[in-house]
């Protein structure tokens, strides 16, 4: 779902930067169309995402069976960006395709699985034009996916077959489903998860969990047990889950200043140690008014946490619903509800602009974090974090680098927080708040740009700011001084 940046979109997606595959056994089409581009332009992961079509809605139908295993059907409905698409490719890592539709009809498809592409190529038996259906039937033990950083993601199988997670940032989606996996082109979801079932195992049966809203109850059919969960609100790739655990399930009504925000929360039991869990839940509310308090109304379709046992070594702010390991402090819990507004609703057109993620969430984390806590305010923390900061901690811009393995640096972590900070300063707190909530308000639902987060801050407070941008973004050198106070005129 990406309409609403057709300008961003048509600049950061030009030229394909891979030779499209015609697969050997493609049919051959009556009439020549358009064959869509196997990249999305991203300038870290330019094998990631496709050209030719935008998504609008994923329905994902996966069964899991230990040892690992998944049987799935992938419904998308997308709509063609160029027409007649006569071939289109979606990222797919391993797994093995059994069948391929387009509007009914089967398709020839092949696979490109090497290196660092992993595309499933679709001929439809004709060219598309317009709204346009794919099912996807595939199956196979799901690979996990190591990031340029070392890290892992993807679907990552829990201790001993219990389980299985599903977290995908930057890449991993593609792991577990045919999806166009680039965060310009956001779509709702509908995820439906069967798990064994046996009725003499109780509360030791396999619950299933994803983002959004858990539609009815779970449904049992004989040895299985369906979860669907409904994603109303449009979503990147990436921030797509997917839990299987023998976990200990929760819900509640969550106020918020905005309204009420129904709650799923799910967790290993051996997590929960000493009301930990509960601890995390029941800061919940306050977390979330507190955010709201500064930057406008939780753009959720609902809440929840996460709580597995698992080695992956990081949080992640998967919609809605986001994912912890081991334990969950206050400070992470902060940093992972802020994201709900930076990173899910405002997503990144591009990877190397991840610090519109992570600078606002762990700016939040530490500005929330005073307010409910009495911790250090954001003006200590970040001054100080500039003032001692070394020249090397400024030497990788915190927008535009171009080693993916920097992906997850504290250039984008902590310099981002002291950008802000500097921003702040710079504009007061008012027209601060007031960029940070018109940034929100002009792309929510979508992805967008630091150049276009520039243009909000400049129209927001009228100044011009491609001094202060190169200075606390862009520049590889330490600012020389801490901003004072834009005087107006
Ligand atoms: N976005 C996550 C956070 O800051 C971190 C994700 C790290 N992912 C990874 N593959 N290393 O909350
Ligand atoms: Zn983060």
């Amino acid at each position: 779902l990406r309409a609403w940046i057709v300008a961003a979109a048509s600049t950061a997606v030009t030229a394909a930067l891979i030779t499209p595959t015609v697969p050997a056994d493609a049919a051959p089409t009556a009439s020549p169309g358009v064959v869509g581009a196997q990249t999305a332009g991203d300038s870290l992961f330019p094998h990631q995402g496709n050209g030719g079509y935008d998504v609008s809605h994923y329905d994902l139908d996966i069964a899991w069976t230990t040892p690992n295993v998944i049987t799935a059907t992938a419904t998308i409905t997308a709509t063609t960006t160029q027409q007649p698409l006569e071939q289109f490719s979606l990222d797919l890592e391993g797994l093995s395709v059994d069948a391929v539709t387009v509007d009914g009809a089967a398709s020839a498809h092949a696979r490109v699985d090497s290196g660092d592409t992993f595309k499933l190529v679709v001929t439809p038996a004709s060219p598309v034009s317009g709204e346009f259906t794919t099912t996807v039937t595939y199956s196979g033990t799901p690979v996990s996916h190591t990031d340029p950083d070392g890290s892992d993601e993807g679907w990552v199988a829990t201790a001993a077959q219990e389980g299985a997670v599903a977290l995908n940032e930057p890449v991993g989606a593609m792991t577990w489903f045919p999806n166009n996996n680039t965060p310009q082109d956001k779509a709702t979801f509908t995820t439906r998860l069967t798990v064994p079932y046996a009725a003499g195992l109780g509360a030791l049966n396999r619950v299933a969990v994803s983002n959004g809203v858990l539609v009815g109850s779970p449904t049992v059919s004989g040895s299985t047990r369906t979860y669907t969960w409904n994603q109303p609100n449009p979503q990147a790739s990436y921030l797509a889950m997917v839990g299987i655990g023998r976990y200990t399930a929760s819900e509640s009504d969550v106020a918020l200043t905005s309204g009420t925000t129904h709650e799923w929360s799910f967790a290993d039991p051996s997590a929960t140690g000493s009301g930990r869990f509960a601890t995390a839940r029941g800061r919940l509310s306050s977390i979330l008014k507190g955010i709201e308090k500064h930057y406008g109304p939780y753009p959720g379709s609902s809440t929840g946490l996460v709580l597995d046992v698992s080695s992956l070594g990081y949080a992640l702010e998967t919609q809605d619903r986001p994912y912890f390991e081991n334990s969950i402090d206050g400070a992470t819990l902060i940093h992972e509800l802020a994201h709900q507004w930076f990173g899910d609703a405002v997503s990144p057109a591009d990877w190397s602009d991840v610090w519109l993620n992570e600078g606002p969430a762990t700016f939040i984390e530490t500005q929330v974090g005073a307010d409910l806590g009495g911790g250090t305010s954001t003006h200590d923390t970040y001054y100080g974090d500039w003032k001692s900061s070394s020249a090397s901690f400024w030497a990788t811009p915190a927008a535009g680098f171009t080693d993916a393995s920097d992906l997850f640096g504290s250039q984008v972590y902590a310099r981002g927080a002291i950008a802000l900070e500097a921003l702040r300063t710079a504009l007061g707190n008012a027209v601060f708040t007031d960029v940070m909530r018109t940034w929100l308000e002009t792309y929510g639902g979508g992805s967008a740009t630091t150049a276009q987060f520039i243009d909000v801050a400049e129209q927001v407070s009228g100044y011009d700011l491609a001094a202060f941008f190169q200075t606390w973004i862009y520049g590889t050198t330490k600012p020389t001084a801490w901003p004072t106070a834009y005087q107006p005129g």
